[in-house]
């Protein structure tokens, strides 16, 4: 079982290049089975999620590598429509195919997806938008069945912007018949990313990144070569690790127009950003100030995935703050580790309390979902003394191997498997556990 071991309190400096973005080529990837032969879609990262997806695909029957960041994938050699179930459990994007696969087989088997435990995560509206276009969905036990003779655009209003919603309906719609609004779409980057992708195939799509998103189905798309926008959520976990660590990060190949309300949140607790095109310096050499309300919704507003990063910047603030949790109702599970850490946080139903402490203390702690486990890498950045963060594999879903990420800016940080007893990456903060203990 693998763990990081963190040294805390080395200020992080220099430059770091920001990895592709998972939230992106997930969908993408998934969209490349619309259009017949091979694709080659560049700047992927090499994450846990990425070889899911990548798996999912080969077992459909396409061939699909993935090298130095770009994923060849040839879906001509498809044969199946019909997704297993022990892979389906493994990533909750799986649940992306579904239009695709309606779109290209008019037919798609799945079983409820799976991903991260913070909170319910239905798919209705994913249903809802599948059946507006003309699909019969059969639920039984947990496989879902959808079929159509042909799917038809529609005028559909989402009760909820959700993310993958929109771009399964999307998906779908874009090789449906006629033209189909997607009202109350949600308005994320990634969203705007896959419309820009699906307009390279030869689509015909108009408004992503507004609330109304129109389609116009066309009878074939063509296989691209494709660029992934830059990873907004890596960006804003790099940006928060600069400030809690009281160091100066310069990030390159970011896009800053993706994360104006975290930079406006971080800008508001004291951090210096300066931004220059796609590159940005977050530096912070002063205790953080307390930000009195941070509340979480569909962009443009503050981003669900980076509140557990700014949560461990607010624990060190001057002051109280205070974070609403919108979109996830069980996304405060990091604060009971953070508390073994020293921090003074009080959870009351969607609210987090943050009363900032001067300091964090090294502990053993467990990721216990994606965001979260970035969070307990922060606060061990931060941290005086040792910190092990178990349960990585949570990590490595989303953070393109983070403990060489941050030692090439200078955190001691390293991976060891206690399997084996012996580091993986890195030694430095290892080593000292094991003379520690
Ligand atoms: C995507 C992101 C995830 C991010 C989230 C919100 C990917 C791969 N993942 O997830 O990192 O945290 O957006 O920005 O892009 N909902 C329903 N019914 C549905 C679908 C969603 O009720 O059919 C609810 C969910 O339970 C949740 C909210 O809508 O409370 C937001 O979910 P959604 O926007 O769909 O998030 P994901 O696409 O799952």
């Amino acid at each position: 079982m693998e763990k990081l071991v963190i040294e805390g309190g080395r200020p992080l400096s220099g430059t770091i290049r920001i990895q592709g973005a998972k939230n992106a080529a997930l969908p993408i990837l998934a969209a490349c089975i619309m259009a017949e032969g091979t694709h080659r879609i560049q700047n992927v990262p090499d994450l846990l999620d990425i070889h899911v997806m990548l798996n999912i695909l080969r077992s459909l029957g396409c061939q699909a590598e993935l090298v130095d960041g770009t994923v060849t994938i040839d879906t001509a050699p498809m044969h199946s429509a019909h997704i297993p179930e022990h892979l389906m459990r493994q990533m909750r994007s799986s649940i992306f195919l579904m239009g695709p696969l309606l779109a290209r087989f008019g037919e798609v088997h799945v079983y409820q997806p799976g991903g991260c435990a913070i909170g319910e995560r239905k798919i209705n509206l994913h249903l809802l938008g599948l059946e507006a276009l003309g699909a019969e969905v059969q639920e039984q036990g947990n496989q879902i069945v959808c079929r159509s003779g042909g799917l038809i655009g529609n005028d559909i209003v989402l009760d909820f912007p959700s993310v993958g919603a929109t771009e399964n309906i999307m998906m779908a719609a874009a090789r449906a018949d006629g033209i189909t609004m997607i009202h109350n779409a949600a308005r994320e980057p990634e969203i705007q990313d896959l419309q820009n992708f699906l307009n390279a195939m030869g689509a015909e799509i108009y408004g992503a990144g507004t609330d109304t998103i129109t389609v116009k189905g066309v009878k074939r798309l063509q296989p691209v070569t494709y660029s992934v926008i830059p990873d907004r959520i890596v960006t804003g976990t790099i940006m928060i690790a600069a400030a809690v660590t009281r160091g100066s990060v310069t990030l390159e190949n970011t896009n800053p127009s993706h994360l104006t309300s975290a930079i406006h949140a971080l800008r508001r607790a004291g951090v210096q950003i300066t931004i220059d095109g796609d590159i940005m310096n977050v530096s912070c050499h002063t205790r953080p100030k307390a930000v009195e309300r941070i509340v979480t919704s569909p962009h443009p507003a503050f981003p669900t995935d980076l509140q557990s990063q700014i949560m461990v910047l607010l624990s060190l603030a001057d002051g109280l703050s205070i974070i609403k949790e919108t979109i996830f109702e069980g996304r405060f599970k990091h604060v009971d580790e953070l508390a073994r850490m020293g921090a003074d946080i009080r959870v009351d139903q969607t609210n987090a309390y943050i009363r900032g402490v001067p300091r964090l203390y090294g502990a053993t702690v467990e990721a216990t979902d994606l965001r979260a486990g970035a969070a307990l890498v922060l606060a061990g950045l931060a941290a005086r003394g040792i910190t092990v963060v178990e349960q990585i594999h949570h990590i490595d879903r989303g953070y393109d191997r983070i403990e060489e990420m941050l030692g090439r800016l200078g955190a001691n940080i390293s991976r060891i498997d206690t399997a084996a007893n012996a580091p993986v990456w890195g030694g430095g903060a290892a080593d000292k556990l094991v003379s520690e203990a």
